[in-house]
């Protein structure tokens, strides 16, 4: 792991502020389920696992500073934080998931104290990160296999350690197989319009000594067909139970060169991003954000005022131009729906 994107303080929450990299690193002090509703609105705190932990970290702090007394009023209050938080962002399953786990808590103890409620859930939200950090080393080292020595992987978005708590999914995979002493080349797409790939992956890969190379999304296909691409690694941010993946926006684009030039295309994400209640990807829900995004970019307005915008954050990626995804439980191959309820047991 090379940066710490959140860590509990007891009374608030310390998180990296994403959208200030790569020029500084700024930590914020979350001390309300205000500040974190906005962190993870506006990108702060970003990336699918780390917004699993996020959500479970956000009800065990405001269960820790809420100073409600009755235990009646004081569960209410955090089912109330739950439905808050789940307000945040619509797309990633792991927000809801990582609220989940709190909620059953909630759920699971009717008759105990406010003061040990607060415990459970305070246990309960480090078990959560706890966790991501270890299926994070476990899929990097499960998806290392797939990279030789001198393989080139090309990544779109950033689904590294500044995604998760740990080292990162599809960014695990490469750091593991650095780890194991291959030598791999990596392109990375800047990733319009939010820069992740430029900002993030870019600077993520370079600290942790990788050979990376930043590229516009539009080079993807000529990179591929002129740069010898062993492999497209991505992380996601929804997989339906069929396969079908929500991933940030351009994946599947990426996806589709990635067939034309017989490139092998893996997602890499832990258990917890497949929701197997969705059947297939046209059920996903997928997050609109603000004309701004697009109108504007290097600090001023980049289109004419009026114009009419349409900013999805995400795309689908159909399970058919997937080779394979990774997991901590191993590498899923087609046919995905038999497959993935299996590992899903
Ligand atoms: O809008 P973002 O930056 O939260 O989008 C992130 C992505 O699309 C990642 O690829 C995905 O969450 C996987 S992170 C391991």
């Amino acid at each position: 792991m090379i940066v710490k994107t959140v860590e509990w303080k007891g009374k608030h929450l310390r998180v990296l502020d994403q959208t200030e990299l790569p020029e500084k690193m700024v930590y914020l002090n979350c001390r309300t389920r205000e500040q974190l509703w906005e962190a993870i609105k506006m990108l702060r705190v970003r990336g699918a696992p780390l917004l699993g932990v996020i959500g479970s970290l956000s009800i065990a702090l405001e269960a820790q500073n809420c100073s409600i007394a009755d235990p009646k009023k004081y569960r209410t209050r955090l089912y109330d934080t739950i439905r808050y938080i789940a307000t945040s962002r619509p797309t990633a399953v792991n927000l809801f998931w990582g609220l989940d786990r709190v909620k059953k808590v909630i759920d699971g103890a009717p008759d105990v104290s406010v003061k040990e409620l607060r415990e459970m859930i305070v246990d309960e939200a480090l078990s959560v990160m706890d966790e991501d950090i270890e299926t994070c080393r476990k899929i990097g080292d499960n998806g290392a296999a797939l990279l030789k020595n001198n393989s080139v992987v090309l990544t779109h978005c950033n689904a590294g350690a500044l995604a998760t708590a740990g080292m990162g999914t599809a960014l695990a995979v490469i750091y593991a197989a650095h780890r194991q002493g291959k030598k791999v080349k990596v392109f990375a797409d800047e990733t319009r319009p939010l820069l992740q790939g430029s900002r993030l992956t870019a600077w993520e890969l370079m600290e942790g000594g990788i050979d990376v190379t930043l590229i516009c999304d539009h080079m993807a296909a000529s990179v591929m067909r002129d740069k010898g691409v062993s492999c497209v690694l991505v992380g996601a941010d929804r997989i339906a139970a069929n396969g079908d993946t929500a991933n940030k926006i351009g994946t599947y684009n990426v996806a589709v060169l990635a067939k034309y030039h017989k490139v092998p295309f893996y997602v890499v994400a832990p258990l917890s991003t497949i929701d197997p209640a969705i059947p297939d990807g046209s059920h996903i829900p997928i997050e609109e954000r603000g004309p701004e995004e697009i109108t504007h970019g290097f600090g001023k307005r980049t289109a004419p005022h009026g114009i009419k915008t349409f900013s999805p954050a995400f795309d689908v990626t159909p399970a058919e131009l997937i080779a394979g995804i990774v997991t901590e439980k191993g590498i899923v191959r087609p046919p995905f729906r038999q497959n993935i309820k299996k590992v899903m047991k």
